[in-house]
């Protein structure tokens, strides 16, 4: 199957108000593996599958963008052999979806850094990010041995090594030293798995981001329920500190 045929939502179904920036905490690839007698790799390769679906999604509803969290920098904490296969799954979905999100119009970012990781896959990823850098109808940030105390603490050194005064300072400039520089903050945060936990994600951009989790295990969350979730988005009452919306007269 390819991204183009995936199943087509409804248009019916498509809600008014949509988030521009949907970031995932794919969660549980594990825990649906155990229940099911297979490896905790077995997750991790089933985990994989369901991503064509999202990715869909987002282009078929115009989502700007999605960030999948693929490997925390805290990860490394995991086993070698399960770190390995990791990489090797990652490195396999390169190769094996690159040129179809370039042909739809996906352009892939990475966030985070390369360091210690292997060179076949470091060459991989980056491969993936050139080949796609042209692209703008959806920008899909692959969150890969990313931490976001770590992607802060980048954030400052780099405005440090520039000079700026610190009266010059301001939210705008930490926002522009991060690796979604130029990105719009994350509205929707979707973590699977029942955790009520943000792990080290995007810690700055998070500040107004609604949150949305459920019971599932990642490798279960189906397209449809994914598009529940962005329902569901949809009626929630934002409000960035200020005053509900006046409700509109007659009601
Ligand atoms: C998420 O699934 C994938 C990664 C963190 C890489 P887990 O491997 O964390 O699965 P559980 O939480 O143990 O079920
Ligand atoms: C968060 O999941 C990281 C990714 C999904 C890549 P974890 O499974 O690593 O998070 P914790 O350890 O349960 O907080
Ligand atoms: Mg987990």
């Amino acid at each position: 199957m390819t991204l183009s045929e995936t199943e087509q939502p409804d248009s019916t179904d498509r809600p008014w108000v949509l988030p521009r920036h949907v970031a995932i905490i794919m969660d549980g690839n594990g825990r649906w593996a155990a229940e099911r007698g297979l490896s905790r790799v077995e997750g991790h390769r089933a985990g994989t599958e369901n991503v064509r679906g999202v990715i869909g999604t987002c282009l078929d509803w115009d989502i700007e963008v999605l960030t999948l969290y693929a490997f925390s920098t805290e990860n490394w904490l995991r086993p070698r052999d399960e770190i390995n296969s990791l990489f090797s799954i990652l490195g396999d979905v390169i190769d094996r979806e690159t040129d179809e999100l370039r042909r739809v119009g996906v352009r892939v970012r990475h966030l985070g850094s390369l360091d210690g990781v292997p060179e076949s896959l470091a060459d991989r990823v980056r491969y993936a990010v050139a080949a796609t850098r042209d692209n703008h109808r959806l920008s899909l940030n692959v969150a890969f041995n990313y931490g976001a105390r770590v992607e802060i603490l980048r954030a400052v050194r780099r405005i440090v090594n520039c000079g700026l005064n610190p009266a010059e300072i301001d939210e705008a400039t930490i926002s522009d030293n991060l690796y979604t520089a130029g990105q719009p903050d994350p509205d929707l945060i979707i973590r699977t798995a029942g955790e009520m936990r943000l792990s080290n994600f995007l810690l700055w951009q998070a500040a107004y981001a609604e949150y949305w989790c459920t019971e599932v295990y990642w490798p279960d969350l189906t397209p449809e329920l994914f598009r529940r979730a962005l329902r569901d988005f949809s009626r929630r009452q934002r409000r960035f500190g200020g005053l509900p919306a006046p409700a509109p007269a007659g009601t």
